[in-house]
C-alpha cells in the first residue's frame, strides 16, 4: 500500500501484514489445530444469540493481532462514534447514516443536525401498528368491502431484496395476508403475480426511498391499470394503493393519499431500509410485535457492535478476516451457504448490502485506491450447493472464504433430515479446512485394491488440499430476534470493511451511468432519433431492436 494519503499508523499495520503473510506462508490449519487444542476457545465469539466460530481461518493470533492494529490505525473505533453521532458520514451525499436509530432500543437520543430523530421513529412505528392492526383483523375494508388477503410491495433493490428476503426467512411466523414482491421491470414479473389475485382482496404498496426508480413507478402504474380496469372507480385507489417513501409530494402526484403514507427519511440508506417502513410487508405479514422483535435482535448487535472492545467485536472480526483475504490472500470472492432453506434469499440480499456499499475504487480524498476493495459475493443454500459449485470451493484453482450459517433446531423437522443437514453443514467445514493428503488418498486406494497403473493415475484428481477458511455462524433457530441480530452483524461487517479501505460505503454512483442511457435508448426504441452517437454494437442492437429482431 503504497498511498501517500493514507495515514502513516495503517501504512505500517499494512507493512506488517503483507510481512506476516510471507511468514504464514502456506501453513495449513489442519497443522494449526493439531498444535493447539484450544484454537476453536480462542477463536470464537458468542453473543445476540449467534455463535461465530472463526477458528477455521488461515490466522494465528499474531495475524489477528496485526489485523487489530490495522483496524485501529484506520480509527475504526472513532468512525463507529461518528455513525452512532449521526454525523454526515456519507460525505458524497451529505447525509448521516443513522439505520442504528430506526432499531434503538435504548431510550438514548439520535440526533441528525441538532435534532433527535427519534420522535418521528417512533410514530411511524406507531403508524405502522395502526395500519397493520387495520389490515391484519380485517377492519381494513377494500374497496367493494372485502377485507384484504394479498399485499404487493413493488420495489427495487433496497425496497425489494430486504422485505423479501426477511418475509421468505420468517415464513413459519407468517399470520398475516400473503405478501408478494414484485421487483424486474420485466412486465412478466408483474404479470404471473398478478395473475392469481383477486383485486377485490389486493393492497399494494408501492416502496421507493426516492418514488423515481423506474421500475417501481412503471409496476405501480400496471398495478393501478389493473386495478382500475377491475374495480372500474378511481376512488378505489385509496383503499387499495399505500406508499412507502421519503417524497410525500411524488407520492400524491401518483393519486396516493398521503393519510396512506409511511414516510422514512434521507439518512436511511436504501439497502439499510427494511428496518423502515419499508419493513411494512413484514409487519403485515408477520405481525408488529414480530416486527419489533427482529429491529430488536438488531439493536443487540448494534450495542455488542458499539461497546464491544474490537477484539470480542463479532462484526470487526468477520470485517478483519474478510480484509486479510482479499488483501494479503488475494481472494476475490466470497461465498455465503445458509444450510436453512428459508435464507435462500440471503445471498441475494448481501450482495446488494456488500457490493452495493463496497464496490468502490476512489478513497476518502477523492484518489484512486491502491488496493482492492469489496469482493463479489454469491452463494445458495447448503446443501444443494454441494452439488454445483462445491467443486470448485474443494478442488478449484482459486480458492473463496465462505460463510456458513447453521440453525441448531428446524422449524421443519421431518425425520432425520435436520440431523442429515447439519452433519453436512459441518463436515463441508472440516472437509474444507482439513483436505485429503495424498497420502490419505493413496492409502485409501490402496485398501479399495486399485491396481498401480489406476491409481497413479486418479491420485492428482483425489487429493483436497483443504486449508480453505470458513466461519461458522450457529444459532438454535431461525427467528425474528436471531434473523435481526445476523443482518446487522453483517451491515456493521462492511462498515468496517469500508473504513479499513477508506471508501465512502454509503453512495451507490454506480448504478447511475447505466440509468441514464437506459433512459436514451428508450427514446430511441420508441422511434424517436438518436439522441447520441452510439458505437457500432449498440447502434446495431438498436436497430434491430427497432426492427423487432428480423434484420430484413
Ligand atoms: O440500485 C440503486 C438504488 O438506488 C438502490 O440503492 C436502492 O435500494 C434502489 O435503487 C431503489 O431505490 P428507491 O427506493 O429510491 O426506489
Amino acid at each position: 500500500m503504497s498511498n501517500a494519503s493514507t495515514t502513516p499508523v495503517r501504512r505500517q499495520a499494512w507493512a506488517a501484514l503483507d510481512q506476516h503473510r510471507r511468514h504464514i506462508g502456506d501453513a495449513h490449519m489442519r497443522q494449526m489445530f493439531e498444535d493447539d487444542p484450544n484454537r476453536f476457545e480462542r477463536f470464537s465469539l458468542e453473543d445476540c444469540g449467534i455463535l461465530l466460530d472463526y477458528s477455521k481461518n488461515r490466522i494465528t493470533s499474531e495475524t489477528l493481532r496485526l489485523l487489530l492494529d490495522l483496524a485501529r490505525g484506520s480509527q475504526v473505533e472513532s468512525w463507529r462514534q461518528r455513525m452512532f453521532a449521526g454525523r454526515p458520514i456519507n460525505f458524497t451525499e451529505g447525509r448521516a447514516v443513522l439505520h442504528v436509530a430506526l432499531r434503538n432500543r435504548s431510550g438514548r437520543s439520535f440526533e441528525v443536525d441538532g435534532q433527535d430523530v427519534m420522535p418521528q421513529v417512533q410514530a411511524v412505528l406507531e403508524q405502522m401498528g395502526r395500519f397493520c392492526e387495520a389490515v391484519r383483523s380485517r377492519r381494513w375494508k377494500g374497496h367493494s368491502g372485502k377485507s384484504i388477503r394479498e399485499v404487493v410491495n413493488l420495489g427495487i433493490g433496497g425496497s425489494d431484496l430486504g422485505p423479501a428476503m426477511v418475509c421468505q426467512a420468517l415464513k413459519p411466523y407468517a399470520d398475516g395476508p400473503r405478501v408478494h414482491f414484485v421487483s424486474n421491470v420485466d412486465g412478466t414479473h408483474i404479470t404471473e403475480t398478478l395473475k392469481d389475485l383477486d383485486p377485490e382482496r389486493t393492497l399494494f404498496i408501492v416502496s421507493s426511498k426516492s418514488f423515481t426508480t423506474q421500475e417501481t413507478l412503471a409496476n405501480a402504474r400496471a398495478a393501478r391499470a389493473w386495478l382500475l380496469d377491475r374495480m372500474g372507480d378511481e376512488s378505489a385507489i385509496a383503499s387499495h394503493f399505500a406508499a412507502v417513501s421519503t417524497h410525500e409530494e411524488a407520492v400524491r402526484d401518483f393519486g396516493i393519499d398521503p393519510a396512506n403514507m409511511f414516510e422514512f427519511w434521507d439518512w436511511v440508506g436504501g439497502r439499510f431500509s427494511l428496518w423502515s417502513a419499508i419493513g411494512l410487508s413484514i409487519a403485515l405479514s408477520l405481525g408488529m410485535d414480530r416486527f419489533q422483535q427482529l429491529l430488536e435482535g438488531a439493536h443487540r448487535m448494534d450495542e455488542h457492535f458499539r461497546t464491544r472492545p474490537l477484539d470480542r467485536n463479532m462484526p470487526v472480526i468477520l470485517a478483519l478476516l474478510g480484509v486479510w483475504y482479499r488483501n494479503f490472500l488475494g481472494a476475490a470472492s466470497y461465498a455465503v451457504v445458509p444450510y436453512d432453506q428459508y435464507l435462500r434469499r440471503l445471498p441475494a440480499y448481501l450482495q446488494q448490502l456488500d457490493m452495493e456499499s463496497n464496490g468502490k475504487r476512489i478513497d476518502r480524498r477523492g484518489c484512486r485506491v491502491k488496493w482492492d476493495t469489496g469482493p463479489v459475493v454469491w452463494g445458495e443454500p447448503g446443501t444443494n450447493g454441494q452439488h454445483a459449485f462445491f467443486q470448485l470451493l474443494h478442488q478449484g484453482s482459486q480458492w473463496v472464504p465462505a460463510d456458513f450459517i447453521l440453525a441448531a433446531r428446524s422449524h421443519n423437522p421431518v425425520g432425520e433430515q435436520h440431523r442429515m443437514l447439519l452433519a453436512n453443514g459441518v463436515a463441508q467445514t472440516e472437509a474444507l479446512m482439513r483436505g485429503k493428503s495424498e497420502q490419505e488418498v493413496r492409502r485409501e486406494m490402496e485398501e479399495q485394491g486399485l491396481d498401480r497403473e489406476r491409481l497413479e493415475a486418479l491420485l492428482p484428481h483425489r487429493v483436497f488440499p483443504g486449508n480453505r477458511p470458513t466461519n461458522t455462524l450457529l444459532v438454535d433457530r431461525i427467528t425474528p430476534e436471531t434473523l435481526g441480530a445476523l443482518l446487522a452483524l453483517y451491515e456493521h461487517k462492511i462498515f468496517v470493511q469500508g473504513i479499513i479501505w477508506d471508501i465512502n460505503s454509503f453512495d451507490q454512483w454506480g448504478v447511475e451511468l447505466g440509468k441514464q442511457l437506459a433512459s436514451t435508448v428508450l427514446e430511441e426504441l420508441r422511434g424517436r432519433p438518436a439522441p447520441r452517437q452510439h458505437d457500432g454494437s449498440t447502434r446495431a442492437l438498436i436497430d434491430r431492436l427497432r426492427k423487432g429482431f428480423s434484420s430484413s
